[in-house]
């Protein structure tokens, strides 16, 4: 398998594409139907080019090239990490054995579904964001909102691609569907819930980039442990993408919190809306909404087709190989969250039962280290004030706690306590209002909305007054 990436096909690769005569005039013919889907329900602020990352390679140096593009220009193509040369399935029934090369029969129908479920949050993250453009605070986070679309739509090239080589026609009508799903459609609605709502703001974008592509991160960090090579080599570099995203969303909070900060110190005052800027309070509704809708994407407690798709090879969990266990959990238990007699709790399950339970603490785990950085900026700034994460209980929609309302510190409420209290902990209409007055567009390069401080460096070594984007 050639590993170079080809830029003279039409769809950039690194898989050899020119040499599948059958499959490249399957994704050539896919290719005009996914501009279309991007023309009508991608980005709505018209541009002439924008300063973007293209994904060239997957080496370790210069994997990406940066340069102003037309956004309908950009080579979107297919790139799979470099193979591990006698890779071995790494954990479940068939750990040892050689990695699959090939769909096996059995596996195919799960295979398929997993690949579908991960292909469609792609383009639904792209339709949810497509008119932030028209606010954006500056031309650098422009660029950055254009820089995940992009790479998103690369992703659902990434699944795509995998529909079209192994799963043959039932694989490329589902990559049709791809595209004629739409994130709030209601005859054909986005597969998960959470990419039906819309991304209406830029706070509410950067609290998706900090935790829902963060659990995009860790569902692709179980793909990438699949015994399906292809699917886990995909899985691999998009992960590189995803840092990016993830930085967004990590460091656009930060830049919140930073400002927020600076005027409370200025003005001595905890609100600074009269200054144009974002309360702390408003801030710790928009995570305590965004960390709990994003805990519901893990599913329920348990899940006997999880222990089947673990058992059979698909999907591995978070890190699996640094885990120091027997990598088959057929003998092992392990504590998931509960209700027990209505109150929270934990029950023993089987291991391999409780496998949603595992990569969501994975995740918990890693969303506390942006609650560590913003408490640092405010420790910083001298306010005591500090932000942190709701329980794990508190607004679920789905799994054991889906049954409860609790206060953020974990406390179950009556129904009613709840309805009279669940506008101190979850943005109102009142807030949500304020956040979209603050929302106007500042297009101008080196300039900055008031709510939001500059970012430290711009991109790729570029200053933050650089002209990112340039406008029709
Ligand atoms: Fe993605
Ligand atoms: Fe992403």
């Amino acid at each position: 398998m050639a590993l170079t990436a080809d830029y003279t096909d039409k769809i950039p690769n690194n898989v050899a594409l020119h040499e599948d005569r059958r499959l490249q005039r399957a994704l050539e013919s896919w290719q005009p139907n996914f501009l279309t889907w991007w023309d009508s329900m991608g980005p709505t602020l018209p541009t002439e080019d924008v300063y973007l990352r293209t994904a060239v390679d997957v080496g370790r140096d210069g994997w990406a090239r940066f340069g102003h593009v037309a956004m309908r220009d950009y080579r979107w193509g297919v790139f799979l990490a470099e193979p591990k040369p006698d890779r071995r399935i790494a954990f479940g029934a068939h750990r040892g054995e050689p990695a699959w090369q090939q769909v096996p029969g059995e596996y195919r129908a799960d295979l398929q579904r997993l690949i579908v479920i991960q292909g469609d949050t792609e383009p639904a993250s792209v339709e949810q964001q497509r008119n932030l453009g028209a606010t954006a605070p500056s031309l650098y986070d422009l660029r950055n909102l254009f820089q995940v679309n992009v790479e998103e739509g690369r992703h659902l090239w990434a699944m795509v691609y995998l529909l079209h080589a192994y799963f043959g026609r039932e694989g490329r009508e589902e990559a049709e569907e791809l595209l004629h799903r739409n994130s709030g459609s209601d005859e054909s609605p986005r597969i998960l819930g959470a990419f039906n709502e819309e991304t209406p703001d830029w706070l509410s974008f950067f609290m998706f980039t900090y935790f829902t592509d963060r659990d995009g991160k860790y569902q692709l960090g179980t793909l990438k442990e699949s015994a399906f090579d292809p699917l886990s080599r995909t899985a691999e570099f998009m992960l590189k993408e995803e840092a990016h995203h993830m930085f967004v969303g990590t460091t656009g909070i930060d830049r919140v919190v930073l400002r927020t900060a600076e005027l409370m110190r200025e003005h001595d005052t905890d609100d600074v809306t009269a200054r144009g800027g974002i309360p702390l309070d408003v801030i710790q509704k928009y995570i305590n909404f965004h960390y709990s809708v994003s805990l519901d994407l893990f599913g329920s407690e348990t899940s006997t087709n999880v222990a089947n798709y673990y058992t059979s090879g698909l999907k591995g969990r978070w890190g699996e190989e640094r885990r120091k266990d027997d990598h088959t959990l057929t003998d092992d238990s392990f504590l998931v969250d509960a209700l027990v007699e209505g109150a929270i709790g934990q029950r023993e399950v089987a291991a391999l039962v409780g496998l949603n339970t595992d990569l969501r603490r994975e995740y918990i785990r890693d969303c506390h280290t942006g609650l560590g950085r913003w408490n640092r900026l405010l420790e910083e700034a001298g306010i005591e004030r500090r932000l942190y994460l709701p329980h794990i209980a508190f607004n679920r929609q789905v799994g054991a706690f889906a049954a409860v309302e609790t206060a953020p510190d974990g406390t179950v409420l009556t129904a009613d306590a709840w309805e009279d209290s669940k506008g101190a902990w979850l943005p109102t209409e009142v807030d949500k209002t304020y956040i979209r007055s603050l929302m106007r567009p500042v297009h101008e390069p080196g300039r900055i909305a008031s709510w939001i401080a500059p970012p430290r460096q711009g991109i790729n070594g570029k200053p933050f007054e650089y002209e990112y984007v340039h406008l029709v």
